[in-house]
């Protein structure tokens, strides 16, 4: 015992067995376990750059708006070039290379949702849950393409029991078991604004998530490459467990990031406004860096073009293509590690003489990475432009912006809208809002074409319907 205390009081966080004398053996054995899985040899550096250092995040001197691809093609030439990406994508999905990834380890504290977010009923007229979303979405795209499209799904220790427990009672939701891969990322533990770890228990160090950007070190230890190497996957399509709008397998948008031979990939929107809170896509020394709302500087968020557009317009909103092969050279050398952010939260402890304290104010620093942060580690990065209506429509509140009503008024809206370009009637509100509930599983349709290609069997429309095209 006497060793271990030098050797944490090397690092400062001796704290951390002040209780050891009062635990039973499996509680003593159980804290001893957590303190072998610290860094010990990075915690100093932590506790410096990141959790003493309110300025942690270093802004590039210059940075310029990041080149994109737009939405729809502008030109003759770049609607041959999306085209031929269609094409290419297409191949890629039928020939077995492409998989889902769903990174589901948050907390979702705003939702303030029993169990993992995943499990949130959200389909505006049978109320499917994101997680059957999801895989409706891959079920719909291997029959359409005669393959088998693997599920990934990133939980955290917050929820993962829970999440392999719901894939189970739905019975995978009929992708199969042997082709859902659920797997856990890893943790950083929570700190004081001294830089001491805290406890939760006398036990049990307090800790968190690492982060999105902890999938790629999880994709890798977890086993999951090394699963997608067996099965031939090359392209992962990553997206988060908040945005049932998402078009999980995306043949332009594959092709695209094939064809310019790109490593990682985005979409973007074209931002509400100067201040919108997503991260900004910029051009560091000729690579695609995302820096986030709150970093931005004021006047770059501002500026505008000749036209009168935003100068930095692109906003990320968590869509992504990653390479198989990225994620292995990532890894590869052994010490890859992305910057850790710091986040300012109320983080419950025990206090020195053993009293569990729930905090009324912040009191203390989490730490986690960003996945946008490998993508200037890619060669080539491409981005995709994609637009709101069509494709993102998170949950991340219970009430208000990004609430669940406006998700589910989102993914109406976007099933009236293909339903007219089908050439059907849908009966709207003075406001212009559909004036009933609409859902079309992926099964029924992927995209505004298929569901074209299924005119005949759409129903007439009426206010107050509750139509579910499945
Ligand atoms: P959010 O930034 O919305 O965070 O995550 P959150 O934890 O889910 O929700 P709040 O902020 O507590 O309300 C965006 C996506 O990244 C995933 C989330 O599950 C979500 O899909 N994520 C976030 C992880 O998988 N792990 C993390 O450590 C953090």
């Amino acid at each position: 015992m006497e060793n271990l205390r030098k050797k944490l009081q090397l690092i400062n966080q001796s704290q951390v067995i002040d209780f050891m004398a009062e635990l039973s053996p499996d509680r003593k054995a159980s804290l001893l376990r957590q303190i072998e899985g610290l860094d010990f040899q990075k915690i100093p550096e932590w506790v410096e750059k990141y959790v003493k250092n309110e300025d942690c995040v270093k802004i590039p001197d210059h940075f310029d708006p990041a080149p994109s691809y737009p939405a729809r093609p502008n030109t003759a030439e770049q609607a041959k070039k999306y085209a031929e990406a269609v094409k290419i994508g297409e191949a890629v999905i039928s020939g077995g290379r492409a998989a889902g990834f769903v990174v589901a380890g948050g907390q979702g504290t705003r939702l303030g949702f029993d169990g993992p977010k995943g499990n949130y009923p959200i389909s505006p007229v049978e109320n499917k849950t994101l997680f059957r979303i999801f895989a409706e979405n891959l079920l719909a795209v291997g029959k359409k393409y005669n393959t088998t499209l693997p599920f990934y799904i990133m939980t955290s220790p917050l929820n993962d029991d829970a999440t392999v427990a719901i894939f189970q009672a739905a019975n995978y939701y009929g992708l199969g078991k042997e082709n859902v891969f659920i797997f856990q990322q890893g943790t950083l533990p929570n700190f004081d604004f001294d830089g001491n770890i805290l406890l939760s228990e006398k036990d049990q160090i307090a800790s968190s998530p690492d982060g999105h950007g902890g999938s790629l070190l999880a994709l890798y230890n977890s086993g999951a490459v090394a699963d997608m190497k067996k099965r031939g996957v090359e392209v992962l399509s990553y997206w988060q467990v908040d945005n049932p709008l998402i078009n999980a397998i995306d043949p332009l948008f594959i092709g695209l990031h094939v064809a310019d031979k790109a490593e990682m990939s985005s979409k973007a929107l074209l931002k509400a406004g100067p201040m919108e809170k997503v991260g900004n896509f910029c051009a560091v020394d000729g690579k695609v860096t995302v820096i986030e709302y709150s970093d931005l500087p004021d006047a770059a968020a501002h500026r505008k073009n000749d036209d009168g557009s935003l100068a930095f317009e692109l906003g990320s909103i968590g869509i992504h293509l990653i390479d198989v092969s990225f994620i292995e050279k990532l890894n590869n050398g052994g010490d890859f590690a992305l910057p850790l952010h710091r986040a300012v939260k109320k983080i419950p402890h025990m206090d020195k003489n053993g009293r569990r304290i729930q905090p009324e104010v912040p009191n203390g620093v989490k730490l986690e990475t960003f996945v946008f942060d490998a993508i200037p580690l890619a060669d080539r990065s491409v981005i995709l432009q994609t637009l709101r209506a069509e494709e993102f429509a998170p949950v991340k509140n219970a009430a208000g912006t990004d609430s669940a009503e406006v998700t589910r008024q989102m993914m109406t809206a976007r099933a009236a809208a293909w339903l007219e370009a089908a050439g059907a009637q849908v009966p709207r509100k003075p406001d212009g809002t559909p004036d009933c509930a609409l859902e079309i599983a992926p099964s029924f349709a992927l995209t505004a074409d298929d569901l074209k290609a299924r005119f005949n069997q759409i129903p007439k429309i009426k206010s107050g319907d509750e139509l579910y095209l499945g």
